[in-house]
């Protein structure tokens, strides 16, 4: 893994790892991708504001996330089939996040269960909710969750509707996952450690809603499952009731609007995260790093505000934070990690990051994460 130098080494090696139908459905975006493209170009443009002479022998990139310590403010987000990129790749990424002293997020499409995961690690972690029509079934996950002891719900609020991938329809991604489609079998054929990994993985299918795909006659594609399931008729009534279901700490994913952001500061939620789902939704919207200053302008300390969307070294982590995020959470980065390396791929990951924020923090004269902002930019 120490040859592994950026998250780029780590995509590549991936990208040669993981067969081409799950790293697509990762690697990828919707329609034409303007958005996926957007979030890293317009967060690499930001230009740094390089200070010398400072004494910066006692820095840290120690910090708070939700009131808790945390070694660098980073989470890892919840990826859908994150237990097709290596076996086990739910419980293997909540490991290496664990022991790197950040945040895990489970998603709802996980291969393997909330249970499965807590059963495997010692600390908790958070849980992503998407929210289907069968109302019993989401009080139910909510209900798993908090006797699973996460520690924060996260609900991903741009996700009703699928934005389309042209790959994942291309490659035949199904729910739930076929592997013995032909050209999905030719490529695990020529991908034998990934095979073994999974063969050898608790699950091969999503472990959370297993028995709500029970009395589906058919496979379906993502996007008709998606379609059939999942409930358009969302709004804010039901983040009230979500929030009192859970009662902890809640987390609304997917704000990209300073009117919708002034909405969730009035929830009661813990935070809010800047989100376009990774340019996997709405394409033609803006990149997040764009509306993220506005956002933080227009609710101010009423709601922390995380932010995600482009986020592959440490230095895009102190672009997000001088412009108004509190932490950023990252799901490509780590999850190339997982498909290149398993848990020590995902801990490079995370330790990439923090080297390179750790670095870009001594060359721009700061020595804590408080201490980034605005003026830390050459804007
Ligand atoms: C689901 O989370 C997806 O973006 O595919």
């Amino acid at each position: 893994m120490k040859t592994m130098t950026c998250i780029e080494d780590l995509r590549q090696t991936a990208r040669r790892k993981v067969p081409r139908a799950f790293f697509d459905y990762a690697d990828g975006g919707a329609y034409a991708e303007a958005t996926l493209c957007a979030n890293c170009d317009e967060l690499q443009r930001i230009k740094l504001r390089q200070r010398i002479l400072v004494d910066v022998a006692a820095r840290t990139t120690k910090t708070e996330i939700l009131g808790e310590p945390a070694a660098l403010p980073l989470m890892l987000a919840p990826i859908g089939l994150c237990g097709m990129q290596h076996g086990d790749g739910e419980i293997l990424a909540c490991r290496a996040a664990h022991e790197a002293g950040i945040p895990f997020t489970l998603s709802t499409m996980s291969i393997c269960s909330i249970e499965d995961v807590a059963a495997a690690v010692k600390k908790p972690f958070w849980f992503q909710l998407y929210v289907m029509k069968d109302r019993g079934f989401i009080r139910s996950l909510v209900e798993r969750a908090a006797a699973a002891k996460c520690s924060a719900l996260v609900l991903t609020v741009d996700l009703q509707v699928l934005g389309q991938r042209h790959k994942d329809i291309k490659n035949g991604m199904t729910v739930p996952p076929e592997l013995t489609r032909i050209g999905t079998l030719i490529d695990i054929a020529t991908k034998p450690a990934w095979a073994l990994s999974v063969l050898r993985g608790k699950r091969k299918t999503f472990g959370n809603i297993a028995g709500h795909l029970a009395g589906m006659e058919n496979v379906n594609t993502l996007s008709t499952w998606i379609a059939g399931q999942f409930d358009p008729a969302l709004n804010w009534k039901d983040v009230e009731w979500i929030a009192g279901l859970w009662g902890g700490r809640l987390i609304l994913k997917g704000i990209l609007d300073v009117e919708d952001a002034r909405i969730a500061a009035k929830t009661g939620a813990a935070a809010l995260i800047v989100s376009n789902h990774g340019g996997r939704q709405l394409d033609g919207a803006p990149s997040t790093i764009s509306m993220l200053p506005k956002i933080a302008d227009a609710v101010g300390s009423d709601i922390e505000v995380m932010f995600d969307g482009g986020i592959r070294s440490g230095q895009d982590v102190f672009r997000a934070l001088a412009l108004g995020a509190r932490s950023c959470m990252s799901g490509r980065a780590y999850i190339y990690g997982l498909g290149a390396g398993g848990q020590a791929g995902v801990a490079r990951a995370i330790e990439i990051i923090r080297n390179e924020l750790d670095v870009t923090m001594a060359l721009t004269g700061i020595k804590s994460i408080a201490d980034i902002g605005r003026d830390s930019l050459v804007l």
